[in-house]
């Protein structure tokens, strides 16, 4: 009996051509119009449409989840607890299984209809990422206001400088990539911030063939721009962790800085209760520690940790655990200054030391404990 049995291919089904990932927040009234385009614009291909949605307070993902029920070529990533335009992309696209995945904004910004044109490049293989862009001839940036297209140049040129970016523009949020080569690069991108292109170009360092089309970025449909000033921290993170390989990262930095102006605080406050309002100095000492680090925790929620900024109750509840793993830091501060001067009596190593060994815990402590990711 050596019968083989033949596998019959399954009915002709389509392979899957492109995923389109659409990062969203607060976008209800653009998910809509922005289906019904894509399936004019991808007519005669076959696709799928990925709605990575940080948990719109608006309930966009009710809303892409009505679509999904109707069609299944839409699908819905609903993300609890985190922010971001970067990781919510790279989520998207990690969940695709086509060949190529392209990235483009729920607002309508994007002009959905080079999307053919976008694929037809990767698959002929002239290019492993084609790039929306703004900048080149046949292009135009008119859906931003004079102050945003003034910091888009400026980052522009900065990127093109500093980290050696060859194209015109890396800032671009418009883009279709090959989903191999999108897999090798993935472990090494950052997923916070919005600048999800400029990352994939400089960690494939120089190793991605880039090819970039014209298109005219339009303006928003409805709703508003999710990107505040706050931004430009962002995109400094990114620079530099590529800069030094992933050394510096942009957090530590922040949150030693904040930690350095509470140095300033408890200076002033102390000269204050002590002069003003004529404290004993251990009371106004101790005053003058509950100032800084409570200013150190309103600057930290606000800079350090913007992407997991503490709200309402969760505010009380940080705070009081702030003080806690401030409070322990201190002693391990002042333990490490005390064994090494113990060795070497030089004040300011000794100093410097304990210093950092108190900014170091509370900067762990923190992230574990304070702004832990949920
Ligand atoms: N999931 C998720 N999480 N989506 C987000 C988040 C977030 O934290 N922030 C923004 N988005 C979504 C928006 O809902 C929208 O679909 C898209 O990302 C772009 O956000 P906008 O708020 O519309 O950004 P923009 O128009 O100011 O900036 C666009 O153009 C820039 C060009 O300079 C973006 O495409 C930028 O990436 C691009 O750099
Ligand atoms: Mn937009």
């Amino acid at each position: 009996m050596n019968e083989t049995i033949t596998e019959s291919p399954p009915e002709a089904v389509a392979t899957l051509q492109l995923s389109v990932v659409v990062p969203t927040f607060n976008e209800r009234d653009n998910v809509t119009t922005l289906f019904r385009r894509l399936e004019t614009a991808l007519a005669g291909l076959t696709w799928e449409v990925i709605f990575v949605d940080d948990n719109s307070p608006d309930l966009t993902w009710d809303v892409v989840r009505g679509l999904a029920r109707q069609d299944s070529r839409v699908r819905c990533i609903r993300r609890i607890g985190r922010r971001g335009l970067s990781g919510a992309c790279i989520e998207g696209i990690l969940a695709s299984s086509a060949p190529c995945a392209a990235v483009i904004d729920a607002d309508l910004q994007h002009d959905e209809t080079q999307l053919p044109k976008m694929l037809s490049l990767l698959d002929g293989g002239a290019a492993d990422l084609v790039v929306g862009s703004r900048y080149i001839e046949g292009g135009s940036a008119d859906g931003f206001n004079k102050q945003r297209a003034g910091a888009s140049a400026i980052a522009t040129e900065v990127a093109k400088r500093v980290l050696g970016v060859r194209i015109a523009d890396p800032m671009s949020g418009f883009f279709m990539i090959r989903r191999d080569r999108f897999e090798e690069l993935a472990p090494q991108l950052s997923t916070q911030g919005f600048k999800i292109l400029l990352d994939l170009i400089a960690t494939a360092r120089g190793n991605l063939r880039v090819k970039e089309i014209p298109y005219s970025f339009g303006s928003r449909l409805h709703g508003e721009s999710k990107l505040d000033s706050m931004v430009a921290l962002d995109f400094l993170g990114l620079v530099l962790a590529k800069l030094t390989r992933d050394v510096v990262s942009l957090r530590f930095l922040l949150f030693a800085t904040v930690g350095s102006i509470g140095l300033l605080v408890h200076f002033a406050a102390l000269y204050a209760l002590l002069e003003a309002l004529g404290l004993s100095f251990p009371q106004a000492q101790a005053y003058a520690a509950l100032c800084a680090m409570s200013s150190n925790f309103v600057l930290n929620n606000f800079l350090t940790y913007r992407d997991q900024r503490l709200k309402r109750f969760a505010i009380v509840r940080g705070l009081l655990l702030f003080y806690l793993v401030c409070s322990v830091g201190l002693l391990a501060n002042v333990g490490v200054a005390f064994s090494v001067y113990d060795k070497q009596p030089i004040w300011w190593l000794a100093g410097a030391a304990g210093a950092l060994m108190g900014v170091v815990w509370n900067y762990a402590m923190s992230g574990l404990f304070v702004w832990r990711k949920r």
